[in-house]
């Protein structure tokens, strides 16, 4: 029988790329879409998957909604992908931010222990809620969480009530601690993104400068497309668990500065960056590096496009978008 599955952040970067994965599986797809002033359709359209969505109305932070989505979607899998999934403003937006990532997943979890039970349910859970904890070391699934930003503290929250649920509820529920993770629908104000269009721009004359903050934090990126594969093969295990995606490498926003007008062909790259005080955190998670073992040992998970490929893939994108215009 067709599996149908329940994507809450459908319009989102990973959103887009599950909704595609599942689909070519052969999965009839459930989105939930939130009430814009303007849709917010271009990554699915992107991948030529709009109206293959049965889209439906609803919002995290409203119960009701909700409870409509999971009633109609009668899924098997849900994926919770919702989330101000942005660190930086969840310090401007604290309150906002809480109510959507933290208090929002109680409301998805309350419908579908309500309306669906035997749904298997993913929680996107983060690598910002380490925060610090364990220094330079490689985290994996028994470091200790220590978040440093509203945003990491309402993911940990998230990811503690999706264990809560099923300890409490035997909800199959599985959170992924997913490392960052980009692509060419990466949104424009994540640091890799906003680097891979500001260096294409600069490559085409369309600017002069490239304004960043930190240029020492360093990262575990990885490709987007690769992860929502890791997010399915949890739901297909016999038995609920966590488990880290990563890469294993880590990268500073400067090698990845380096890397992306590299591919631009441009070498005297220095002299087109500028810091600026407005993109420091108030308190910044320094370095991430993640272990995915447990995933590679259990889910037979590995990563397949590498730190080069994914900027390459990314300023290349930029670079054939602006062209266009
Ligand atoms: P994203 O591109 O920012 O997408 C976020 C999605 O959440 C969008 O579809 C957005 O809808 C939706 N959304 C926001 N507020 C909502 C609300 N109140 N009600 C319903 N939907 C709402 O994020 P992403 O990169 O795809 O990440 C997916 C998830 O994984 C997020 O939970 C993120 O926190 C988490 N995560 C991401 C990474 C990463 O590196 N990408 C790593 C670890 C964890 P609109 O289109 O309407 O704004
Ligand atoms: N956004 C941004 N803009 N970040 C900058 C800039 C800039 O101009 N300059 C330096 N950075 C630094 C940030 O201070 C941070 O250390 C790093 O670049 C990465 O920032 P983001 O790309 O905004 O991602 P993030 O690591 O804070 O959060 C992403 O990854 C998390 C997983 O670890 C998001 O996708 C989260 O939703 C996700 O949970």
């Amino acid at each position: 029988m067709e599996k149908r599955a329940f994507i809450t952040g459908i319009t989102g970067q990973d959103g887009a790329y599950l909704a595609k994965f599942l689909l070519d599986k052969g999965y009839k797809v459930f989105g939930l879409v939130r009430r814009l002033s303007s849709p917010n359709f271009w990554r699915l359209e992107e991948l030529g998957i709009k109206n293959e969505i049965e889209c439906l109305d609803g919002d995290l932070t409203d119960e009701y909604s909700l409870n409509q989505a999971v009633k109609a979607a009668q899924p098997n899998e849900v994926y919770n992908l919702a989330a101000q999934s942005f660190v930086g403003t969840s310090w401007k937006q604290a309150v906002l931010t809480s109510e959507v990532t933290a208090i929002g997943t109680i409301k998805i979890l309350n419908a579908v222990r309500d309306f669906a039970p035997a749904a298997k349910f993913y929680q996107a859970s983060s690598s910002e809620m380490f925060g610090n904890s364990g220094g330079l070391d490689i985290k994996d699934e028994n470091t200790a969480l220590h978040p440093t930003s509203p945003y990491a503290i309402s993911k940990l929250f998230a990811h503690w009530m999706a264990v809560n649920y099923k300890d409490s509820y035997g909800l199959f529920t599985c959170c992924g601690i997913l490392f960052n993770h980009e692509s060419s629908l990466r949104g424009i104000e994540f640091v890799t993104r906003k680097i891979s269009d500001g260096v294409a721009r600069i490559k085409l004359g369309m600017a002069d400068k490239l304004q960043l903050g930190n240029l020492d934090s360093k990262r575990d990126w990885g490709f987007a497309g690769d992860y929502v594969e890791a997010m399915w093969a949890m739901l297909q295990q016999d038995k609920p668990d966590n488990y880290i995606v990563s890469t294993g490498k880590t990268h500073s926003v400067e090698d990845f500065c380096k890397e992306a007008f590299k591919v631009a062909g441009i070498t005297d790259w220095k002299q087109y960056i500028t810091q600026d005080p407005r993109y420091m955190r108030p308190s910044e998670l320094h370095v991430l590096q993640g272990s995915s073992n447990k995933a590679k040992n259990i889910l037979g998970w590995t990563p397949k496009v590498d730190f080069e490929g994914l900027v390459k893939m990314m300023v290349e994108a930029d670079l054939r978008r602006l062209s266009k215009k």
